[in-house]
């Protein structure tokens, strides 16, 4: 008898320039990255809010997007949407971490 193969998928870490700012949790997945950056006061520019303009377009340093609803704007190949996506996998966004909810041990750093 074979018993059955579980697969456990590790929660991202979501980085901003190389700085871990949050480890996303999939309970989140009804919230896109943009929802959850602004919940960390993160500076992002955004307007439409459902991939159309392109406002809130982001360069990727590192790591992968699944995106919610397939995005009408144009992107680069190392640029996403945080307004329509989720982390895939640990993702570092060239975002300043100025102004944003860092976790504690590195809120010394910054103060
Ligand atoms: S805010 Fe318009 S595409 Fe993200």
């Amino acid at each position: 008898m074979s018993s059955p193969t579980l697969i456990f998928k590790k929660r991202p870490i979501v980085y901003l320039q190389g700085e871990p700012l949050l480890l996303w949790n999939w309970q989140q997945e009804q919230q896109t990255l943009l929802e959850i950056l602004e919940s960390k006061h993160v500076r992002i520019f955004s307007e439409c809010r459902s991939g159309f303009c392109g406002a809130c377009r982001t360069k990727v340093r590192q790591g992968s997007v699944k995106y919610l609803i397939e995005p009408l704007a144009e992107l680069a190949a190392d640029e996403c949407l945080p307004c329509c996506c989720i982390p895939n996998e640990d993702l570092d966004l060239d975002i300043t971490t100025e102004g944003a909810d860092m976790p504690p041990v590195y809120q010394d750093k910054y103060a």
